[in-house]
């Protein structure tokens, strides 16, 4: 039988390179720590209380705040899912109606289902060229906004997990000329506003409560994050529900984690980021000899709801390609040692951060310039045997992004998301009525029961309380026939569904 630790020594003596959270990278010539055991206590005399924070924590939570520029910060041991729950819970009242970004992470739905609120939806921008969603309009929030006046609480994920960010400055002006609270779920940018090179934070744009997680992009252990409030009057009530979600015993080895990387940014933030974007540069320039793999770049910002993208993010498109992006991430892993944070049907993501490595950044360049020569080869001898056959099609490079057409497309241009489903009760109302398992295959037209989720990263497919459809059976199968790990089905062969009885 194996023994965790055991497995997790064992496996750093490999030589897996992640490209993968957390964002210290296991890299321990850059992130070093005494014995954990030596420093592991919880709240006991002289080391404050999170809960009630007033001496060192508190200390700490003013550094975070002066370092991002929030008129208030509060340390995470829980991760953003707790500062999700507990920035939502402050924010409304039960039953309140909110307006949430289709796109959020299953923590917001949690708050919704906790809260009994009544989410309304907005969509990210669909683009058919791109393997991923775009930004959230700001002209489809004011629309909301206006159709909905009793809306409390507006929630957007901006960046999302492949790094797209949304126009929050023009958002927040909107949301609060509507007397609503904007919460942005800024998990995946806690490393932005330190570099030029990267996108700004929602702190200093106007989002009244951000929450991001240390861990997934910057040094710090799994689990740290923070809720950044800049609406004094809901501190209170913050508290009062981080004493619900967050646990009564914090490690302080989780606390001093974040202390580390404070200080890591409070002293060398400039030097760190500046050798970080030079790499970066140097592997998106070496990249731009792809020819059938796609990198995402900057050629897609300024069009569907994109107003920046943060680069640390590596999304890499197999459209052009024979392979599909489980097959891709197989071969990153196996022939390479690269292990990827993310596939989908038709890409994979890296993450990237300050504790990469000039090896690491080089080995992932060269693995995926390999995998893109043989694609060349493959294709050219298919084209050899099949003279009859029309020429191949001229090599696709990273334009293939974006087609002309979505070039020349300015921002106001709305590309709705058709495959909206429908609504038959709220989250919390779904989540209480008595559920049963059926087939998958004989789901469509059930009301589903439980969240269906991509995993990662974990925003749901559908929603308690949503109508089943054809098109989300088939694009379940589709995924399961590839490989994609999919949460939330359940029967020993993941091919039955909770629906509502
Ligand atoms: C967009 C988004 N928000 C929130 C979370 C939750 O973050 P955490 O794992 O720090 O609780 C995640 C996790 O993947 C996420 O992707």
């Amino acid at each position: 039988m194996d023994r965790l630790y055991d497995k997790l020594i064992s496996y750093n003596e490999e030589d897996y390179y992640p490209m993968h959270m957390p964002g210290h990278k296991r890299n321990t010539k850059l992130m070093q720590m005494d014995n954990p055991y030596a420093i592991d206590i919880t709240e006991i005399e002289g080391f404050d209380n999170l809960h009630q924070a007033e001496g060192i924590l508190k200390q700490l939570s003013d550094r975070i705040s002066r370092l991002y520029g929030a008129e208030r910060s509060f340390p995470l041991i829980n991760g953003s899912t707790a500062g999700i729950l507990a920035g939502i819970s402050a924010a409304t009242k039960r039953g309140d109606k909110v307006l949430l970004a289709r796109n959020a992470h299953k923590s917001v739905y949690h708050a919704a289902v906790q809260m009994e609120l009544k989410p309304i939806y907005c969509y990210p921008q669909k683009i058919d060229e791109l393997p991923v969603n775009g930004g959230i309009l700001a002209v489809e929030i004011e629309e909301a906004l206006i159709t909905n006046i009793d809306i409390k609480l507006v929630v957007i994920t901006s960046p999302t997990y492949e790094g797209i960010v949304s126009d929050i400055r023009l958002i927040a002006e909107i949301v609060h000329q509507h007397g609503a609270i904007l919460l942005v779920d800024e998990a995946h940018g806690a490393h932005f506003g330190f570099h030029k090179g990267f996108p700004k934070s929602s702190v200093g744009l106007g989002a009244d409560l951000v929450i991001q997680s240390f861990h997934k992009t910057l040094p710090s252990f799994t689990q740290t994050a923070v809720l950044h409030s800049n609406r004094r009057e809901l501190n209170h009530k913050i508290e009062h529900y981080l004493a619900i979600y967050q646990s009564s015993s914090p490690s302080y080895l989780l606390l001093a984690s974040i202390d580390r990387l404070v200080s890591m940014l409070e002293d060398e933030a400039n030097s760190l980021f500046e050798s970080y974007q030079e790499k970066l540069d140097k592997f998106y320039r070496t990249l731009g000899a792809l020819k059938n793999l796609t990198l995402m770049d900057r050629h897609i910002v300024g069009h569907f709801g994109i107003y920046d993208l943060d680069p640390s993010k590596v999304t890499i498109s197999v459209k052009k390609t024979q392979l599909s992006g489980h097959q891709l991430q197989e071969i990153l892993r196996k022939q390479f040692h690269i292990v990827m944070e993310m596939e989908a049907s038709d890409y994979v993501l890296g993450m990237t951060s300050i504790c990469d490595t000039q090896e690491g950044f080089d080995r992932l360049a060269n693995a995926l310039l390999t995998i893109d020569k043989d694609e060349v080869d493959l294709k050219e001898k298919q084209n050899s045997k099949t003279e009859s056959l029309p020429q191949r099609q001229t090599i696709i490079h990273k334009e293939a992004f974006l087609s002309k057409e979505a070039k020349s497309t300015k921002e106001v241009m709305l590309h709705k998301e058709t495959r909206v489903p429908r609504q038959a009760m709220f989250p919390y109302e779904a989540y209480e009525h008595e559920a049963k398992q059926i087939k998958l295959l004989d789901s469509s037209g059930r009301i589903a029961a439980n969240f269906v989720s991509l995993f990662p990263p974990g925003s749901p497919l559908l929603v308690p309380g949503e109508i089943i459809d054809e098109r989300f059976v088939d694009y379940v199968k589709q995924m399961q026939q590839e490989g994609i790990t999919i949460t939330g089905l359940v029967g020993e062969q993941k091919d039955e569904i909770e629906v509502v009885d």
